[in-house]
Order: C-alpha cells, then sequence, then structure tokens
C-alpha cells in the first residue's frame, strides 16, 4: 500500500526555499530580543496535559494535541509557551535577577479549522517580562512589538497595536453590580467574541451569563460605549453614567492615571502613532488580568498578527510564588501573509563560495583542499560520483557559485590550481597553500555577491 504523501490538515512541509525565509523570520526575532536586551530560553514541546487544562482556559483546552504517554501520562503538545515559562520561572524564582526579560521561539500545535491566517502547527516568538509590576513593561514589550514588524519593513500604514485593558472592563462589570468572577469572566469571553458575532447570538451569549433579572439590551448598548471608546474621557463617561460609589471612583481614577502614565511613556518611545486604545480587544486566554493588546494589519485584513497582555495572576497559581507578569507572541503564519502582500519578505539566497571540478588523477588532491577550504569557513561543493570535465563544468554553473576551481594535471603538477572569478570571468593561477587566503580576500572585499 502507498505511503500517505500529504501532511496532516493545518501542518507545513518547509522547502529549502521556506525553511530559509523561515530562518530568517528567527533570524530577525532574535536580533530584535538582542536589542531589547531580551534573554532566550527554550523548553519540552511535549508537556504535561494540567499545565495548559488548568490556566490556558476554555478556547485553549479544547483545541489541545494531547494522548496519553507509554508510561499512562496524560500528555499535551504545547499550545502556547507561557505555562512552560511560568513553571521555569517559578521554579528559579527565589535566584533569578528581576525583571526577568526572556524569549524563545516555538512551534506550537492546536486543533484549529485550518483557514487563512490559523494552521494546526504555527511558530511564534514569545517575549515576557517577569517581576515587574510597572506600565513601563507594557511599554517596552509593545515597542518590542513594534520592533519585531518594522525590522521587515512594515510601517504604521501596514500595522498598528490596538491596546485594551481587562481591569476596566472589571471595574465596569462591578459598577453593573456583576462582582463574581465567573461571571466577569464568562462576559469577557462574551466580549472577546463580540465582533465576530451576529447580534441575535450576541444577546443569547449575553443572557447565559447575565443574572436572571438583568436586562440584556441595557448591557449591549452600555457595552459597546464602552467598547466604541477611543479616548479616556469616554471611558470615564462611560462610568459616570452607572454612578459609581466611592471606592469604585477612586479605583476607576487610578486606573486611567496608569493609562495616561503607559501612553506618555508610548509616546516618549516613539511609539504612540503605532497604538490605538480599542476596548474592543478582551483576549481568549483566560489568565490575562490588566493590559491586553493585539497588533492587526492596518486595514483591519485577517486575524491578529500578535497578542499578549498582563497576567499576574498565572504564576501564584501555578506555582505558588507571586511575581508580576507580562508578555505577548507574534506567529509566523500571519507575519509571512503579510510581508508577502507588500513583498517584504526577507530574500533568500543559497551563496556558494566555491565549485570544484577535478580529472580523475587529481581528485584526491582536489578533495584534501575541499577539507581546507571549507575548515576555512568557505562554503565549496563538487560533483559527487565520477563524471567528465565537461559535465562538471556544466554543473557548477547550474550552482552559480562565486568561484570555480579547476584541478587540471598540468598546472597541479606546478602545485598550482586555477580560479575562476564567475562574474568577472577573471582566471588566476593560485598555489595550493594559498587558495583559501585568495578566495576569502577575494570574497570579503567588495567581490563577495
Ligand atoms: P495568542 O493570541 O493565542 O497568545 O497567540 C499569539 C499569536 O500567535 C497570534 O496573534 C497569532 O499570530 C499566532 N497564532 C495563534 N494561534 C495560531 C494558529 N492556530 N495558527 C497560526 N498562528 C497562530 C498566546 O499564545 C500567548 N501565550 C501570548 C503571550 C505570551 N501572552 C503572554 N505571554
Amino acid at each position: 500500500m502507498a505511503v500517505v504523501m500529504e501532511t496532516l490538515p493545518g501542518f507545513r512541509d518547509f522547502y529549502p526555499t521556506e525553511c530559509a525565509a523561515r530562518n530568517a523570520l528567527f533570524t530577525a526575532w532574535r536580533e530584535v530580543a538582542r536589542r531589547f536586551h531580551f534573554l532566550e530560553f527554550d523548553s519540552p514541546i511535549l508537556e504535561p496535559l494540567e499545565l495548559f487544562t488548568e490556566k490556558s482556559g476554555e478556547e485553549i483546552r479544547e483545541q489541545l494535541f494531547t494522548f496519553e504517554d507509554r508510561g499512562g501520562r496524560k500528555v499535551a503538545l504545547r499550545p502556547e509557551t507561557t505555562p512552560s515559562l511560568v513553571r521555569l520561572i517559578g521554579t528559579r524564582a527565589a535566584s533569578l535577577k528581576k525583571p526577568i526579560k526572556w524569549f524563545n521561539i516555538t512551534e506550537n500545535f492546536r486543533y484549529e479549522r485550518p483557514q487563512k491566517g490559523r494552521l494546526r502547527s504555527f511558530y511564534q516568538f514569545n517575549v515576557d517580562i517577569v517581576g515587574e509590576d510597572s506600565y513601563s513593561a507594557e511599554a517596552e514589550l509593545i515597542a518590542l512589538a513594534i520592533e519585531s514588524f518594522s525590522i521587515f519593513g512594515l510601517s504604521r500604514q501596514h500595522f498598528y497595536v490596538r491596546l485594551s485593558d481587562r481591569q476596566i472592563w472589571v471595574l465596569w462589570l462591578k459598577a453593573l453590580g456583576i462582582g463574581e468572577s465567573s461571571l466577569q469572566l464568562g462576559l469577557l469571553n462574551v466580549l472577546d467574541k463580540w465582533e465576530r458575532r451576529e447580534r441575535k447570538d450576541l444577546e443569547k451569549d449575553v443572557s447565559h451569563c447575565l443574572p436572571p433579572a438583568a436586562n440584556v439590551q441595557e448591557f449591549l448598548i452600555r457595552a459597546e460605549k464602552l467598547r466604541q471608546s477611543s479616548t479616556l474621557q469616554e471611558i470615564r463617561g462611560c462610568f459616570d453614567a452607572l454612578n459609581p460609589n466611592d471606592a469604585l471612583k477612586e479605583a476607576v481614577d487610578q486606573r486611567l492615571l496608569t493609562w495616561e502614565k503607559l501612553l506618555a511613556e508610548l509616546d516618549a518611545l516613539q511609539c504612540g502613532s503605532f497604538v490605538q486604545m480599542d476596548l474592543g480587544i478582551v483576549r481568549g486566554l483566560a489568565y490575562y488580568t490588566g493590559f491586553v493588546f493585539e497588533v492587526f494589519e492596518a486595514s483591519l485584513d485577517g486575524r491578529a498578527l500578535a497578542g499578549g497582555g498582563r497576567y499576574d495572576l498565572l504564576f501564584e497559581k501555578l506555582t505558588g510564588h507571586s511575581l508580576p507578569a507580562v508578555g505577548f507572541a507574534v506567529g509566523d503564519v500571519t507575519l509571512v501573509d503579510i510581508l508577502q502582500k507588500y513583498r517584504l519578505l526577507p530574500k533568500v539566497t543559497f551563496s556558494l563560495d566555491c565549485f570544484v571540478i577535478f580529472e580523475n588523477s587529481t581528485r584526491k588532491q582536489a578533495l584534501q583542499d575541499v577539507g581546507h577550504l571549507r575548515q576555512n569557513g568557505l562554503s565549496v561543493t563538487y560533483a559527487l560520483g565520477e563524471s567528465t570535465v565537461s559535465k562538471q563544468f556544466k554543473k557548477a554553473f547550474e550552482y552559480n557559485p562565486n568561484f570555480i576551481l579547476f584541478y587540471g594535471s598540468d598546472e597541479l603538477s606546478n602545485n598550482q590550481v586555477q580560479v575562476k572569478h564567475v562574474t568577472t570571468h577573471n582566471v588566476a593561477l593560485v598555489e595550493r597553500e594559498k587558495l583559501a587566503n585568495f578566495v576569502c580576500n577575494y570574497t570579503t572585499g567588495s567581490k563577495r555577491e
């Protein structure tokens, strides 16, 4: 029977060009992390199931790739890396210098319906700051998120950041008299899906979450007003309309002051123009507790390019150590889509320094030099198998090397090799011992392609 020749739905093969393009993304992400001085860490791709069922929230729970291993343990392929990061840091919480600024690049798995921008296996650039409760951590991460797109040549005309705040929503629900956290979480989930739902479905969702006597229509109108707020005054107006008690009023004042500071910091970091207040963003993951943000294409086409926020309670819940944290992740699928759309995908080249051609009688010396050139850091190849010199030349031109080295027996009897620089057609006779130097000097000069 023939073997299955297709990948699973939502999984990708990476041919060399695609693999090189993916690696170029990773290189750029590592460069961004270096500029902001974040350190790379790593963790297993397979984790105990409970790591994700406990705290990631319902949406992720339903999307897990999970099975029982031979030892009877319930395990899952990671759908995200945040819970693993929490374990790593929680285990050494006391000894790590704060704030902890870490990043990683991981393959993740979610059993979603494959569609544009969403697959079942995808890569993420995860960046987190742990041990810092100030809004300046959010500002630093939003600046880094912006840099992870602008490093490819994308600008404000291509993408922007929608900044929101779960604390504002929780305060607003409290002002409506909804204080129970399970009800709040249910309503935050409804708010998260708001944009994608028909009005009648929203009514149903809301009525499931509100106490029986509540007025669903009034809730929807008021929530829509808060969702649409684009200034701090408009947010304040939404609260004033509910006549909050003094304690709540004070909490709202404090929160709006933090908003002011965060927006001022983003301006100072020259990110202000990228950031739009948008309380329509709530985020699907259950662990967020404060500011949340997502990056979108300016045209609003497609799914989020990145998303994250503050999760101050996850450490306590998973590890027993109380540590404030904020982070986000960019995905490779939507990033490649937007880079392709604006023709900004990094160019992929497979440059080859030398192609070596030899006769049967000079094979041994040629291969000795191949080894030597490679040890000197040059990329070198030759025709495998045994073939005529003319066939080797044909092959050489297919590879488009910078140099062709020809080991003719006549030249070799004088310890020399014919070296041709392909683009200029310049040919030189070079002593074998000087080959590496010759090619390196030539290549490190202006002639390298
Ligand atoms: P997330 O919003 O679930 O957050 O994912 C972040 C990004 O990963 C998305 O904006 C998207 O670009 C990409 N992504 C997510 N799911 C898929 C998928 N099925 N196919 C392709 N791309 C996808 C998190 O994962 C949080 N752990 C981020 C975070 C880090 N929060 C705090 N620290």
